[in-house]
């Protein structure tokens, strides 16, 4: 499936696939999505056929403006109100309480539902031509990288997805923070470009942080190379560590004759015939965008193992650390001590 450039014709032809509950890829700001109508349960089941997902996990919706929220959320909170008009169009999904109508195949069996105003021109066209909600998760296959170009979901899915539209690389690169607003109290269930810190600010509350909670469990558990739990991840071993650890990890790893690949942030390693470096740039935005393409480079070129060069831990970066977590594993030396 070659991608086509999302002209006005591209656009008219893709609604009227979506009509006829066939799948759609666009481009959001965040990732490639992989769209179907939304309130069309067997359009929304081949979207689980094409990644490979498991039924169970929810998707979420596309809407074009907040005044659509009520079409799918049984009540809109004020904190949803106030969330929407600062933050959509924008990198931001919020999960509310469903309206009874919404299939359940949508929201993974739950009486919630993610919804989202997606702040790219192509998807907010193919919303206005289609007039309705379109579930999407990210265009690539189970537990792998999300695509941020098209010829990335092209690689990823091939045939099943009916049409691709090509809207240019996305410009923030990571997925959407996920707000949940249906229990008494807002919670964080993914870091994204929007921070817990915009959200609070807006909100004027703290936010319960249910990934951090899973952050902190992650990290206090051993994990070693395939033994953790894959998401977002690269085929190819990728391990994780710190800049001072780089330089030793790069001999040992690449010891006789094995390829590493290199996700370099403040070392400036030198290639050689053993490794292929790619250079992340400083600012966390910049780095969020070429993340998955980046990651998406090495993995396609056949290497041992990929060494990612851990980048700093502030909140401008809390994404991109979730995300580099579940894309790597800690490195465990091969010999350990018995104590
Ligand atoms: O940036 C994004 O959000 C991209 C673009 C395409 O919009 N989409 C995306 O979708 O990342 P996906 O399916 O890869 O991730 C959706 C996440 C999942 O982690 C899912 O568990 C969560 O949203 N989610 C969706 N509906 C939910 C619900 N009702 N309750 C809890 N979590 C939900
Ligand atoms: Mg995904």
């Amino acid at each position: 499936m070659k991608p086509v450039f999302a002209d006005d014709a591209a656009i008219e032809y893709a609604a009227n696939l979506l009509r006829q509950g066939r799948l759609v890829a666009f481009p959001t700001e965040t990732v490639y999505g992989l769209g179907a109508d939304a309130s069309n349960p067997d359009a929304v089941r081949r979207i689980f056929q094409a990644k490979g997902r498991p039924a169970g996990h929810p998707l979420i919706v596309h809407i074009p403006g907040v005044d659509c929220l009520n079409d799918w959320a049984l009540t809109v909170p004020d904190a949803a109100q106030q969330l929407a008009a600062h933050f959509w169009p924008g990198p931001l999904a919020l999960i509310l309480n469903k309206r009874p109508e919404v299939p359940l195949v949508v929201t993974g069996g739950q009486n919630t539902v993610g919804l989202r105003m997606p702040d790219h021109p192509v998807a907010l066209r193919l919303l206005h031509a289609f007039g309705g909600g379109i579930a999407a998760p990210s265009a690539n296959r189970f537990c792998r990288i999300s695509p941020t170009q098209a010829v990335h979901v092209a690689d990823e899915l091939g045939d099943a997805v009916d049409l691709i539209l090509d809207g240019g690389a996305c410009l923030v690169g990571v997925e959407s923070t996920i707000v949940d607003l249906s229990g008494n109290r807002p919670r964080l269930l993914r870091p994204g470009h929007i921070t817990r810190f915009d959200i609070e600010a807006v909100l004027q509350t703290e936010l319960i942080i249910a990934s951090q909670q899973s952050e902190q469990s992650n990290q206090s558990r051993m994990r070693a190379p395939g033994m953790m739990a894959v998401h977002y991840a690269p085929a190819t071993t990728a391990v994780l560590c710190s800049t001072g650890q780089l330089p030793e990890m790069i001999q040992e790893l690449s010891f006789p004759d094995k390829k590493i690949g290199i996700l370099a942030y403040r070392s400036a390693p030198i290639e050689n015939r053993l490794t292929r470096i790619i250079r992340m740039p400083e600012q966390a935005d910049d780095y969020a965008q070429a993340l998955y393409a980046s990651l998406r480079e090495l993995d396609s070129l056949q290497l041992d193992m990929i060494l990612v060069e851990q980048p700093p831990d502030s909140e401008a970066w809390r994404a991109i650390n979730d995300r580099l977590r579940k894309a790597t594993s800690v490195y465990q030396p091969l010999v350990e001590s018995n104590g």
